[in-house]
């Protein structure tokens, strides 16, 4: 029988007593990830709202919980049991879980909560602890102190130092109990800093970020933003982060895209209490409602005016579990977002539902001035520019390696078409990636001044249209650039099918759009080519090559009308594909322009159906390469892997200072593997964590990356889906799924 027909759903299984308290990701957008933390009472998928239980009032059971929505975990407090007798006895008699009677994961609360709201608290710093894992909890918090945000910076650094102070004592009492080991340090971002580090050296298993509720309260999100920007990075990436008190389902997506995996919150009950309704539009209060914002299965039968007329604890009832429903909905729809790669779409979106919300996503994602100001530019500034500028300046500006860092962890490919979404588009993450790869990676042929000319006014795929244009011109002006214009700029002709700059799905007058010639020469030399003259060709109009002519004659690059003198075409076609291989194993495999062009010189193709090249043949008859047709990106065989790794020269890389945005050119980036795992990789098993050794800085989830055992041996290639950092310190879960079998082509 299904649970819904029961009413019932089975209680968990434990995990295997050797996963016990491993955290692992298994699907990611960015920072933001799907994660299974395995625990002796089931698996808690993230990210995940712990809903609050108070022993003494129970809003929701802890059961139906269970069995009605199949909430895997869930919060309550470990002092209030402490502090009531009847209930302590139960809980040391029975358990946590018996006494809430719940069968799934249960974190507890220290009472640091209770004594910012109360005061102080009379409970020793190892009792908590002590009597959390008495009780049975499946992760206890340790007695944090709280940083308020109208506290002084020497009193949240005191809050912090105290926290530090009580870890190791805290660790100690917990035993094999999984613990939270709390970030403090209010809105100061260096004290954050200090308190991730400092507290992620310790072996804690959760990292929960607190001091935040009075925070949100104030709907300071801004400041919210800001305290996550500067605690995620310096934290171990292998253990999850939770925010302390944070159940509002608007912040879900902003807060998931910055890497948070756990919330708790008991907003469901408090606000239903108030009469007021929870969404991710905002809050709503049950006096103004007429209709449903959504219609969820605890309202379906009542409409809101039935609501309002029951009695206080039967309504209070109703709303929290309407209350509940949205929130659990919110989160599963960031989850969804999560797998298809759209989480930062999401946010943008929820950011348009409060001034405030909107405010920190924008501080977030876009640079009111361009990087890298000069100070002249600074003096012109008034005052209020100047802080905003300095802020955002890479060697002032503070935030900026915070925010570098997220968007350094985007997959720059995805499998679908960007939505554009106005102007916000551009400021996506993975888009600034992309747009930072092509720059940084790309090179044009010649670096001498060169002509430049800009197709622009019609969407991709351009060589339907375009190509015998590009042919003929290239036949006459062999050096002209020539640039398709898209609505996330400018694209080399060689890599007009390139996600996501050629997969816009947006109104056709967003190709139509010129950009003035300040930022066209902008991003012009933003590609390193040294334009002399710029020409924009509108490539909407129906007689192509004479519009082209007469441009290019108006300009002065020809004196007379292109000549229809085709005898060369097969030469420049071979010519532009060859470019187009060359320019994608740039760019998306970072190999160096040299080492890719002596690569593609000798090779042969295979051309498909639609004229485009389907594999790459090497002299050897090989087959190394084939550019994918769905996302223009180039797929590399396992003799392709072998080749362009027997031409690299350098070892692993250990490079600190390694900028992430450019290419190093040594092409995809080397994992190297424990002899225990070499067979295994060689039959095409995938790479689990545990059996890394080392790999280079460059690795990032969603790009291919070659396997090599101890002794730099190439054992197989695959997709890397965890970023350098994360390689060596995750414990469980996949690390590449390998897509090469050596055994097979080897043989
Ligand atoms: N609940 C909400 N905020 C906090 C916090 O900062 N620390 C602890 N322990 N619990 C919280």
């Amino acid at each position: 029988m299904t649970a819904w027909m029961s009413g019932q759903r089975d209680d968990p299984t434990p995990c295997r007593e050797s996963d016990r308290n491993k955290f692992e990701v298994v699907a990611r957008d960015g920072c933001a990830r799907i994660g299974k933390l395995h625990t002796a009472h089931g698996v808690l998928e993230t990210p995940a709202l712990l809903p609050v239980i108070n022993p003494n009032i129970r809003t929701i059971e802890p059961r139906e919980m269970w069995d009605r929505y199949g909430i895997q975990g869930l919060i309550t407090n470990s002092y209030i049991i402490w502090k009531h007798d009847d209930l302590k006895q139960h809980a040391l008699e029975n358990g946590v879980h018996d006494l809430i009677n719940y069968p799934g994961v249960i974190m507890t609360d220290s009472g640091t909560f209770q004594s910012y709201v109360y005061g102080d608290v009379e409970v020793g710093v190892e009792e908590i602890v002590e009597f959390q894992r008495s009780i049975g909890v499946d992760i206890a918090t340790m007695l944090d102190v709280f940083s308020r945000p109208d506290m002084t910076e020497d009193d949240v650094k005191q809050a912090v130092e105290t926290t530090i102070e009580r870890c190791e004592a805290s660790l100690k009492a917990a035993e094999h109990v999984m613990l939270n080991g709390p970030i403090q340090g209010g809105i100061y971002r260096d004290l954050r800093k200090q308190s991730a580090i400092r507290m992620g050296a310790f072996d804690f298993s959760i990292h929960p970020i607190g001091g935040i509720v009075p925070i949100m309260e104030k709907h300071r999100y801004k400041d919210l933003a800001k305290i996550m920007l500067a605690t995620i990075g310096e934290l171990p990436p292998e253990r999850p982060r939770h925010m302390f008190g944070c159940g509002h389902p608007m912040l879900f997506s902003m807060l998931i895209a910055l890497g948070a995996d756990l919330f708790d919150s008991a907003a469901y009950a408090l606000f239903a209490r108030d009469n007021r309704l929870l969404s991710p539009q905002g809050t709503y209060r049950l006096k103004d409602i007429h209709s449903w914002p959504e219609l969820v299965p605890s309202v379906v039968d009542w409409t809101p005016e039935a609501v309002r007329k029951l009695n206080d604890e039967d309504r209070t009832a109703l709303l929290a579990r309407y209350n509940l429903e949205i929130t659990l909905a919110e989160l599963s729809r960031c989850k969804q977002a999560v797998h298809e790669g759209t989480i930062w779409q999401l946010a943008e979106q929820r950011s348009h539902q409060h001034p405030a919300l909107r405010e920190a996503f924008l501080w977030l994602t876009t640079r009111p001035f361009p990087s890298g100001l000069s100070s002249e530019f600074l003096q012109d500034l008034v005052q209020d520019d100047r802080d905003a500028a300095r802020e955002h300046h890479p060697n002032g500006g503070i935030w900026e390696t915070d925010w570098s860092q997220v968007v350094s962890r985007q997959a720059i490919q995805r499998k679908k078409g960007e939505r554009w979404g106005g102007e916000d588009t551009l400021s996506r993450p993975h888009i600034i990636t992309a747009r930072a790869h092509l720059q940084h990676r790309w090179r044009p042929s010649s670096t001498g001044p060169t002509d430049v000319l800009v197709l622009n006014g019609k969407p991709g795929p351009w060589r339907q249209r375009c190509d015998l244009l590009v042919l003929r011109l290239k036949s006459v002006l062999p050096e002209l650039e020539i640039l398709v214009q898209t609505p996330l700029g400018l694209l080399p002709y060689s890599l007009e099918d390139l996600n996501p700059f050629a997969q816009v799905d947006g109104p056709t007058w967003l190709w139509k759009r010129r950009l003035n010639t300040v930022l066209l020469r902008e991003e012009i030399h933003r590609l390193h080519i040294n334009a002399d003259r710029i020409l924009i060709l509108d490539i909407g109009q129906d007689s192509l090559i004479q519009e082209a002519s007469t441009l290019l004659i108006k300009h002065g690059l020809l004196e007379e009308p292109l000549q229809v003198d085709d005898s060369h075409l097969p030469q420049l076609r071979d010519d532009l594909r060859r470019r187009q291989v060359v320019d994608k194993l740039v760019v998306l495999a970072n190999v160096s322009y040299s080492e890719a062009v002596d690569l593609v010189e000798s090779c042969t193709y295979i051309i498909g159906g639609t004229g485009r090249v389907k594999n790459v043949i090497d002299k050897h008859g090989n087959h190394i390469l084939s550019p994918r047709l769905a996302d223009g990106g180039l797929s590399i065989t396992d003799r392709g892997s072998m080749t362009i790794y027997g031409r690299r020269s350098t070892p692993v890389l250990d490079d600190k200072e390694y900028d992430p945005y450019a290419g190093s050119g040594h092409g995809p980036p080397l994992l190297v593997v424990e002899q225990d795992a070499v067979e295994f990789v060689l039959r095409g098993r995938n790479v689990f964590h545990g059996f890394i050794i080392k790999c280079d800085p460059w690795l990032r989830a969603g790009q291919t990356c070659f396997i090599v055992d101890e002794h730099g041996t190439l054992i197989g290639h695959g997709l890397a889906q965890c970023d350098a950092d994360e390689a060596l310190r995750f414990r469980k879960g996949i690390a590449v799924r390998t897509r090469s079998d050596f055994s097979k082509t080897f043989k």
